[in-house]
């Protein structure tokens, strides 16, 4: 079985955001002055996460991917990951992180059956990396040293664009995937976060740096992809690197590919990131769990899928990118 949209998009990628909780305080995630944190007990348990993986996973999903907030301050995400796997149906598990953890995890992960890793780094500099995330470069550069030593499937690195802050960083930052074989992406900045963030003059487009970077060196375009979402990419001849852009905004065709819905970690299941639209299962999960009822649920949302997001509207984030999981 598979599953399509209203616009005939095949849609079989599921990203789960396990927490809503971050040890760093990135300026594009995080407006300064949050607060609204969910209590422990509405958060979906393992279990519960589970139980939706197997509707998803009968509906036709076969891509799952972990998120947060920061999806290893929770305790047992190697478990799960292994769960996940192992659930039939299912064909990849892979997680984004900010690194921060990942040294003294990345062992037990690299058992649990994880096809691949996405891991943000902002700069090279630590301190342009401090005063964008709030938190430290060494255990991120360590905890990358360490999925490389394992030989992990996948490693992608995911470089947010802030214009005046780490557009000085991306000549290191390309220099560092070259010379560890690393896939490099850059995204432009999403308006999930704080109106003093989303100033203009933060913004660097993705299509802006595409064509600084191919007045230097030949981009040849992949002709696949590697992975499930919307990045572009590209293998830089001179400088011997794979680079993607997600350019949400500056990509008129960014959304026609879309494949995925989200699972927030309070149970929302939500078709789009830039669209406010969400369907509570929570009904269907407690006190008892009706399958057929999350079947539905998800039958339903499908269907409300929305062609593109909102975001070159006047969009009012209501929920963090920390709550939304990327
Ligand atoms: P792979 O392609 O499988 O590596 O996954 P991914 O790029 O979707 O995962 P990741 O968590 O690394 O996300 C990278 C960036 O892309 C984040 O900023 C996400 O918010 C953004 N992103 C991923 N999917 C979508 C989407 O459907 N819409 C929008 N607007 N942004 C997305
Ligand atoms: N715009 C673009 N990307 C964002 N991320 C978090 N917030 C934003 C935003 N406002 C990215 C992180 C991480 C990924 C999961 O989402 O950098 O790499
Ligand atoms: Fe934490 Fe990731 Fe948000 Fe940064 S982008 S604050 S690392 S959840």
């Amino acid at each position: 079985m598979s599953c399509h949209d209203s616009f005939r998009r095949s849609v079989h990628y599921l990203r789960i955001s396990v927490t809503d909780r971050c040890n760093e305080r990135c300026l594009y995630c995080f407006p300064r002055d949050f607060s609204g944190w969910r209590e422990k007990e509405d958060l979906l348990t393992y279990e519960e996460i589970l139980a939706i993986v197997a509707v998803a996973a009968e509906l036709g999903f076969t891509d799952f991917r972990i998120t947060g907030g920061e999806p290893l301050v929770r305790a047992g995400v190697p478990g799960l990951i292994r769960e996940i796997s192992r659930t039939s149906g299912v064909r990849s598990v892979r997680l984004s992180t900010n690194g921060t953890r990942l040294a003294g995890l990345a062992a037990e992960l690299n058992d649990s059956g994880l096809s691949g890793i996405n891991i943000s780094l902002d700069a090279l500099d630590p301190k342009r990396y401090y005063q964008i995330t709030g938190g430290y470069l060494g255990p991120v550069l360590e905890g990358i040293e360490a999925v490389r030593r394992l030989g992990f499937a996948q490693i992608k690195l995911n470089t947010v664009l802030l214009r005046h802050r780490n557009e000085d960083q991306i000549e290191a930052l390309l220099d560092f995937a070259a010379e560890r074989d690393l896939i490099l992406r850059f995204i432009e900045l999403m308006p999930v976060t704080s109106r003093e963030v989303l100033r203009p003059d933060n913004f660097l487009s993705a299509a802006e740096l595409q064509r600084k970077l191919e007045s230097e060196d030949r981009l040849e375009p992949l002709d696949r992809s590697l992975g499930f979402g919307p990045a572009r990419y590209f293998r830089m001849e001179k400088r011997g690197v794979t680079v993607g852009f997600i350019g949400a905004l500056s990509d008129l065709h960014f959304c026609e590919r879309c494949n995925k819905m989200r699972l927030t970690a309070d149970g929302r299941l939500r078709p789009c990131l830039g669209n406010h639209l969400e369907v509570d299962l929570r009904p269907f999960l407690r006190p008892t769990m009706d399958r057929h009822g999350l079947r539905e649920a998800f039958l339903d949302t499908l269907r409300r899928k929305p062609l593109e997001h909102s975001f070159r509207d006047y969009y009012e984030p209501e929920r963090t990118m920390t709550a939304l999981g990327g």
